[in-house]
């Protein structure tokens, strides 16, 4: 089964309740939080994601892409995520941080940068619910997918399916219809899309053709 996470970055986030509503058969809003220190782009903080969970029907999969995650754990768990993710590369206890999660009551994914290798993510996989594999390099939408990235979503699939887990794999960054059925093939079965939801007139016709429908 195939999932889609709308990218609420390209939303036009001055007519929030209308762009949700777009969206009714998307299986994760994404939510992008940017503190313009780990990456050079700063979005979506606290308040606004509260709200967002307040009328979202959808559960959110909150993307950390902050130096420090690991002190704003229970403040995003408690604005109403159901998935959060943070880097590899930011300045935590990796461990210590998914049990935060967890302890929360959430779902942990660790994300890895595309210059990034698995190595982080390899032996913490039974531990985790999904991982990211970012397509682009984080900060900004409407980025052309790196599919070189696809390698180590497969590499993470064969080692996943080796283990017998359920991990999901989840990738995010300028992913389109018409690259979506390679990142699938590769193994990857959450896929972020931004500017390819958001940038369409027929929000739900987009979600259906990333899913290859
Ligand atoms: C980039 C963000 C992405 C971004 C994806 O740093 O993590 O989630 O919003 O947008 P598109 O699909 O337009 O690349
Ligand atoms: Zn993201």
């Amino acid at each position: 089964m195939i999932k889609i996470a709308p990218s609420l970055l390209a939303a036009d986030l001055a007519d929030l309740k209308n762009e949700l509503n777009s969206i009714s058969d998307a299986d994760y809003l994404h939510v992008d939080v940017m503190d313009g220190i780990f990456v050079p782009n700063i979005a979506f903080g606290l308040p606004l994601t509260t709200a967002i969970g307040r009328i979202a029907d959808i559960p959110m999969d909150v993307h950390l892409m902050i130096t420090h995650p690991q002190n704003y754990v229970e403040a995003f768990a408690k604005a109403g995520a159901e998935i959060i993710t943070f880097h590899v590369e930011s300045d935590c206890d990796i461990d210590e941080c998914i049990a935060k999660i967890k302890a929360c009551g959430k779902k942990p994914g660790l994300v890895i940068n595309p210059a990034t290798g698995p190595e982080e993510v390899l032996p913490r996989l039974k531990d985790l619910y999904m991982v990211l594999v970012m397509t682009v390099q984080p900060g900004f939408g409407g980025q052309k997918c790196k599919e070189e990235c696809f390698d180590k979503v497969k590499a993470l699939r064969e080692e996943i399916t080796r283990l017998g887990l359920d991990t999901h794999i989840e990738v995010d960054g300028g992913i389109t219809a018409e690259n979506a059925p390679r990142a699938i093939a590769a193994g990857a079965d959450i896929l972020v899309a931004g500017s390819s939801v958001f940038g369409a007139a027929d929000r739900n016709g987009a979600i259906a053709a990333l899913k290859g429908n």
